[in-house]
């Protein structure tokens, strides 16, 4: 398993930032995703005129990634015009598929980059575990 690159993921996000469907919000997202086993997923944020099916870009990039074979996260960039952070929804659907401390790389267009560690994000999350049986 090799380094992880920031800049390089922060790349593919800035990509399919530029690759958004916003013609409602004009609020652009771009994600990206590596995976255990190296590989980098993007999204994109997809909106409809039915405003409630509108789709997050890291959703995107998560569900393009599991449903290739992917399993586990571990890293993931974002892209906005204004380093906007991911939503509540997205935090608990990336819980899902990457340890508290995945790293999430959170950058503006100017590729202005903050660190965060998804258990910044969501704190005592809930997860499989919790589902267990006491
Ligand atoms: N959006 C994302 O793609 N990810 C987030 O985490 C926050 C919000 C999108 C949804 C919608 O298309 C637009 O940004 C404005 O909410």
């Amino acid at each position: 398993m090799g380094e992880i690159d920031p800049e390089r993921l922060i790349a593919a996000a800035r990509t399919a930032y530029d690759r958004a469907y916003a013609p409602y919000s004009h609020y652009q997202v771009g994600a990206a995703v590596l995976t255990d086993a190296g590989e980098i997923f993007t999204g994109c944020n997809v909106e409809n005129a039915v405003y409630p099916l509108c789709l997050c870009a890291e959703r995107v990039a998560v569900t393009k990634a599991i449903s290739e074979g992917a399993h586990n996260l571990r890293a993931v960039a974002v892209v906005t015009r204004n380093g906007g952070t991911p939503c509540g929804s997205c935090r608990q659907v990336l819980r899902e598929f990457g340890a508290p401390e995945l790293p999430i790389f959170v950058a503006d267009v100017s590729d202005h980059y903050r660190t965060y560690t998804l258990a910044q994000l969501l704190p005592d999350s809930f997860t499989h575990t919790d589902l267990k049986q006491a």
